[in-house]
């Protein structure tokens, strides 16, 4: 990978120029038959300038994508509208950031065959009433399940917008009865070496990954628990079997997988701060106004599109999460 001990992601795509990230794209590209085009495309990539439009491919990846089968889909909220068009399902599902499996977000989708991601079950406990644990299929039975369309905003840069489906974080936290000493919310997610090969190749990450959010923050009603995307449930490269998405921060506060959600009164220590306190800390909320120590966050490129827009502050989601950093 680029630099050990280093998320490739701090790099932004267009300022690596490293060799071994070029090959291993060019190598990629080679299998689709763009080999000449792939040399060209060194330092921008090339899902980013959709060529996804790959029917073989596109053919390969749908094989991964679990099909929509009851009891989705659920019921679209439209208050969460768009600025823009929803990203190309199958971009999304190659491009992803999970470093349990691959530091390399086009090879997610190929190393997560071994993963099993049923039957699960998430604790939820630490500074609450009513500590229990909760297998996924009775959360989607009883909880106000819902679909909504948010923005995704990577730290790297580049933004999606997708269907997701789940429910408020905050519905689940009721259930538990926080504490009055519960300040914070720590996420945990699995640790299964033999099922996730990046835990095995990357051993100088502490595994497994942990992230965190204030209380109040994931009581607000934007913080969801989602099990689906696209209308059918998660495919593995997505976080499968469920996770949670805070659509105001950058994608890293977005854990996925989780097996454990525990109240807790300090803030917890999260994956990337403790790597990198000052490029990845606690809060992360989207800013164009204050650039990541290595590059700009003032503009951001949509996946499976040419397009640059202008980053939004909060991701755009200012009416619903400001007053929270008055
Ligand atoms: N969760 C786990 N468990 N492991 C990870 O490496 N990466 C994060 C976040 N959640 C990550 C994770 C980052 S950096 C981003 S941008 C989003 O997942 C990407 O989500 P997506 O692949 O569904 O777009």
């Amino acid at each position: 990978m680029l630099i050990r001990k280093r998320p490739g992601w701090e790099i932004a795509e267009r300022e690596a120029t490293d060799e071994s990230l070029a090959l291993s794209r060019r190598s990629f590209l080679a299998t689709l038959g763009y080999g000449a085009l792939g040399a060209m495309a060194l330092g921008c990539d090339f899902r980013l300038s959709g060529a996804a439009a790959d029917p073989k491919l596109r053919a390969e990846v749908a094989a991964t994508i679990p099909p929509a089968r009851p009891p989705f889909p659920f019921t679209r909220v439209p208050r969460f509208t768009l600025d823009r068009s929803l990203s190309d399902e199958i971009v999304a599902a190659t491009y992803n950031n999970f470093y349990e499996f691959s530091a390399e977000k086009d090879q997610v989708w190929q190393l997560v065959d071994r993963f099993k991601p049923h039957p699960w079950t998430v604790e939820v406990g630490g500074l609450v009433s009513k500590p229990q644990t909760f297998a996924v299929e009775d959360l989607m039975r009883t909880m106000p399940m819902e679909e909504r369309l948010y923005r995704h905003r990577c730290v790297e840069a580049w933004g999606m917008a997708v269907p997701w489906t789940g429910f408020p974080l905050r519905a689940l936290l009721e259930r538990v009865e926080p504490l009055p000493g519960a300040q914070y919310v720590r996420f945990l997610t699995f640790n299964r070496p033999e099922q996730a090969p990046g835990m095995k190749s990357q051993p100088w990450y502490r595994w497994p990954y942990f992230e965190g959010l204030r209380l109040d923050e994931a009581m607000n009603e934007l913080t969801m628990l989602v099990t689906g995307i696209y209308g059918h449930e998660l495919p593995k490269q997505h976080g499968a079997p469920i996770r949670v998405v805070v659509p105001w921060k950058y994608g890293y506060k977005s854990a996925k997988s989780i097996v454990k959600i525990e109240l807790v009164d300090r803030q917890p220590p999260t994956f990337w701060e403790t790597e990198s306190p000052n490029e990845f800390p606690f809060e992360s909320n989207v800013n164009p106004a204050r650039p990541h120590p290595r590059w700009s966050q003032s503009t951001e490129r949509l996946i499976g599109s040419m397009e640059t827009r202008k980053t939004l502050l909060y991701n755009g989601y200012g009416e619903y999460v400001a007053h929270l950093y008055a």
